[in-house]
């Protein structure tokens, strides 16, 4: 998986790149690059953003800024760069993130994640550079940086190797063997903490009792 990210704060992936699940999947052979606007972009003093026509408060990531910092990159016009690969753009009025996606795009073989900043994007950014607009909930963030390292984590987890044992990311929440139901409760030692005890049924070793409990459990945590 190739991961790209277009973003005016590239060093907010730095620790990001270095957690444990990501490091390993690129070592498994995924990248995650990170594309810079302002070193691309064709107006003078680095300029990237702009008041909005209309009035209102803050800055507009400029149309022509992503169309030279796309192109820059990819040597392609990023009208046509979406036909070849899913360009995500990262705005609060996208489409839900949900487990579905995240699996619809871990199919892919490489992504482009489009961060906006300020009050966001040029809408025409959206409408013909990007293949998908993607939010990550319903609640505005001042930018899309923390967006794509949520789908960026999402996505790679479901890579086989980046996760210490393939169960945990089969078994875990909203997975398929769980029917699309939130994790169950997990416990680990001590058994008995200030007299809080771990449910018995996990002590015991009845591997299909303790399935049976899970998926309850899970079943009870779904509302
Ligand atoms: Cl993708 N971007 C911003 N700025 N805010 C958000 C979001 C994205 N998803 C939820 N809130």
């Amino acid at each position: 998986m190739k991961i790209d990210i277009v973003t005016l704060f590239p060093e907010a992936f730095e620790w990001f790149r270095s957690q444990r699940h990501v490091a390993n999947a690129l070592a498994a052979g995924s990248e995650i690059t990170t594309i810079n606007p302002r070193e691309h972009t064709p107006l003078s003093g680095g300029q990237v953003d702009d008041a909005p026509f209309g009035g209102g408060a803050g800055m507009v990531l400029r149309v022509d800024v992503m169309d030279a910092a796309l192109r820059g990159h990819y040597g392609l016009d990023p009208v046509d760069l979406r036909r070849a690969r899913r360009v995500i753009a990262l705005t609060p009025a996208g489409r839900l993130l949900d487990e579905e996606l995240v699996g619809e795009l871990a199919a892919e073989p490489a992504l482009t994640l489009l961060c906006g900043r300020y009050e966001g994007f040029d809408e025409r950014i959206v409408e013909h550079f990007a293949s998908d607009a993607v939010s990550i909930g319903r609640y505005v963030l001042s930018g899309g940086e923390l967006p794509a390292m949520v789908l960026a984590d999402s996505v790679l987890r479901k890579l086989p190797g980046s996760l210490g044992h393939a169960e945990s990311a089969l078994e875990e929440s909203f997975s398929q063997a769980l029917g699309g139901m939130p994790e169950y409760p997990q416990y680990t030692r001590p058994a008995e903490y200030r007299g809080w005890r771990v449910p018995e049924v996990l002590l015991g070793g009845h591997h299909e009792q303790i399935r049976h409990w899970r998926l309850a459990q899970a079943r009870a945590r779904e509302r």
